[in-house]
């Protein structure tokens, strides 16, 4: 399974053939200025919530590809209304894919979109395939909600979490939310993007540290294999 980091919270995800974005925000992120948006390939645009910060270059992305807009009802409404294909889900509602399962989960954050439509509850997703089992949180706060997802969805080999602290859970908690859904491999987003949310690595690094955990901050236009 390839990961791309495109800043902030956008992720292209290769697995069993497919492309998966995730929350694509590209464009306005000066950070992310040297990533070509009009070149990253989709089948499938993950959505969390509404905000501009994760919807940015979907309907840009989506017109280009045709890719399948998986979130919650709201938003794949929201999208519809432009022409744009989606499948909704809705809080703990799973259904497979030709990448695999998705499961969207609950998140403690906000949803509007970007012209003030109700973007319905915000969420995550848990993904499983024959690959691998991980977690997009979105934004989220620390939530006793993260204890079902062990119970629930097959052993993580990995997670992307919110780190930057403010409009989301900090690295402190973060950590903990790392214990709660047993999962020892995090790779750190939605941080630095803007002045709020600007961290100091090494201090995040170590709170993953001293719980036994490993924190991964990528650089914007890395990727890795996991
Ligand atoms: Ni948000
Ligand atoms: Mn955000």
């Amino acid at each position: 399974m390839k990961i791309t980091y495109y800043g902030h919270s956008s992720f292209l995800i290769e697995t069993q053939g497919k492309n998966l974005v995730i929350d694509p925000f590209i464009t306005p992120n000066e950070l992310a200025k040297d990533i070509d948006v009009d070149s990253i390939p989709a089948d499938f645009i993950l959505v969390t919530h509404g905000h501009g910060d994760h919807v940015a270059d979907v309907e840009r992305i989506a017109k280009r590809t045709g890719a399948t807009i998986i979130s919650n009802y709201e938003i794949v409404t929201w999208f519809g209304q432009k022409e744009l294909s989606g499948h909704p889900l809705n809080h703990g509602g799973k259904s497979t894919f030709d990448f695999g399962t998705a499961k969207y989960v609950n998140a403690v954050h906000t949803s509007s979109l970007p012209d003030g439509s109700n973007g319905g509850d915000p969420g995550g997703f848990v993904i499983w395939n024959e690959e691998k089992s991980f977690y997009i949180a979105g934004d989220t706060a620390l939530t006793m909600d993260m204890k079902l997802i062990p119970m629930t969805c097959p052993k993580l080999d990995f997670a992307i979490l919110p780190i930057g602290d403010n409009f989301t859970m900090g690295y402190e908690d973060a950590a903990i939310a790392a214990e709660f859904i047993e999962c020892d491999t995090i790779i750190g987003c939605h941080y630095d993007t803007f002045g709020y949310i600007k961290i100091d690595h090494e201090a995040a690094k170590k709170a993953f540290a001293d719980r036994g955990k490993a924190l991964i901050l990528p650089s914007i236009g890395e990727s890795m294999s996991l």
